[in-house]
């Protein structure tokens, strides 16, 4: 056995980067015993070595040049915990062409920049771990690239934002608004002072286009997909929705059209049955649903976010990468980047969907609604109603309608706007159908 350890770079030492070199040192031994191979963290980089830390740290250790880390021969692996899209875009291309194998959590990089870093990891035969990048703990990339290699996947849904879903989750149990909501949220300190990416659900969409990416081999950009926040949920679209057996949901939606070869991407607030599992995801959990060709349906669940979970994810990764580096035969099934799918057309993808208007309470109002609709050709499931306790003669009119597209559904609710006695922008949640049939 090579007994020389591997050295790790790690760069960043904020609350995840500290969660790694705090588990990298307490765990060492099992670590160890695990993989047979020692190692050792050679070098750390932050942005101000002097700052007070959490953790113990030889301040030998510290740099605040991230090259330092990428240009030392001796260093074996880099890890990349420092967050953003400039500075961590140039660490990771410079540590793959210094065939530096590299283990990073960073979404939103991958969203924007994963099609030029796969290619280059592929040409630089350098690996790319991004394990934490997706639902924290919850080992979803290495499940994709390993575990579930010989399924075409026909589609992954599921709950991938800690903090919109405790929001959701709050408003759904108390009752309360989504203001309410959030700042309790701030207040429990789940969710950022700026919490701007995960209620307008860029975080799960960056979430999203990785596993896309992973799952199909085609390369996507932030402008490939679909994105709608939780802003606009009221406790009155919660009151429907228990009545009518659903939980909203902020989903991530990716599925492919065999018929087209295409791919529908999307994230929005959804109506989730109360009979499905991902409907009962509460609080700061992920849940991510995979429906496999051969597999059929299988469940993640577990923590999206924080610490510990994210530190695990990270040193699965970098216990591969110390593998890999070892024993180079050994490879972990990295997803060739190769595969060219056509996107789906927001508008072209297809779901029944549940639409509440406000309204005057007059006479022929629900007739005027299902003709309009008719017209378009939607089809009306149910209907209920409930007057407005503060405001009289208007009320809350739902419809739920069966399954048609996206962008005819918009044209009748714009055609609807326009009538007297019908509030324009109706609240519009799409009724996601997951059953066991992908
Ligand atoms: N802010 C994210 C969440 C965690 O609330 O799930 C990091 O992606």
């Amino acid at each position: 056995m090579n007994s020389k350890a591997l050295q790790i770079g790690l760069a960043g030492l904020g609350t995840v980067g500290t969660g790694v070199y705090e588990t990298l040192c307490r765990n060492n031994d099992l670590l160890q015993a695990r993989t047979g191979i020692p190692y050792a963290v050679k070098r750390v980089a932050v942005r101000d070595i002097h700052r007070k830390r959490d953790v113990e740290i030889d301040p030998a250790l510290l740099t605040d040049n991230w090259r330092e880390l990428v240009e030392d021969p001796e260093i074996d692996i880099v890890i990349e915990l420092i967050g953003g899209t400039d500075e961590a875009h140039e660490l990771v291309k410079a540590a793959l062409n210094a065939h530096k194998p590299v283990v990073t959590g960073n979404k939103a990089l991958l969203a924007e920049y994963g099609g030029e870093l796969f290619r280059l990891s592929a040409e630089t035969s350098t690996p790319l771990y991004f394990e934490a990048s997706c639902g924290g703990g919850i080992p979803i990339i290495q499940s994709l690239q390993n575990s579930l290699v010989c399924n075409h996947v026909r589609r992954i849904t599921g709950i991938i934002n800690g903090t919109s879903n405790y929001i959701l989750s709050s408003m759904e149990r108390k009752g309360i608004s989504y203001r309410e909501a959030l700042d309790a949220a701030q207040r429990k300190g789940y969710a950022e002072a700026d919490p701007t990416l995960d209620v307008n659900g860029w975080d799960a969409a960056h979430k999203a286009l990785i596993l896309a990416m992973l799952a199909y081999g085609t390369p996507l950009s932030p402008e490939s997909i679909a994105v709608y926040g939780i802003e606009r949920v009221t406790p009155v679209d919660f009151h429907f929705a228990r009545e009518l057996g659903y939980n909203i949901k902020l989903l991530m939606v990716i599925r492919h059209h065999e018929e087209s070869d295409a791919l529908e991407l999307r994230v929005q607030p959804s109506f989730v049955s109360r009979h499905h599992m991902l409907s009962n995801v509460y609080g700061v959990f992920n849940a991510i649903a995979v429906h496999g060709d051969i597999v059929g349906e299988t469940i993640f669940y577990g923590r999206g976010a924080g610490k510990n979970p994210t530190a695990s994810a990270v040193l699965g990764d970098v216990m591969l990468a110390m593998r890999e580096r070892r024993h180079p035969e050994y490879h972990s099934g990295f997803h060739p980047y190769t595969k060219q799918l056509s996107l789906m057309p927001l508008e072209d993808t297809v779901t029944p969907y549940y639409v509440r208007f406000q309204v005057s309470d007059t006479p022929g109002i629900i007739a005027t609604i299902a003709t309009e609709l008719a017209k378009f050709d939607i089809g009306i499931s149910a209907t209920m109603s409930r007057g407005h306790e503060d405001v009289e003669e208007t009320c809350d009119l739902v419809f739920l309608l069966h399954a048609c597209p996206w962008g005819r559904l918009c044209r009748a609710l714009a055609e609807l706007g326009e009538r007297p006695g019908i509030a324009p922008h109706p609240a519009v949640f799409r009724i996601e159908t997951l059953n066991e049939e992908a």
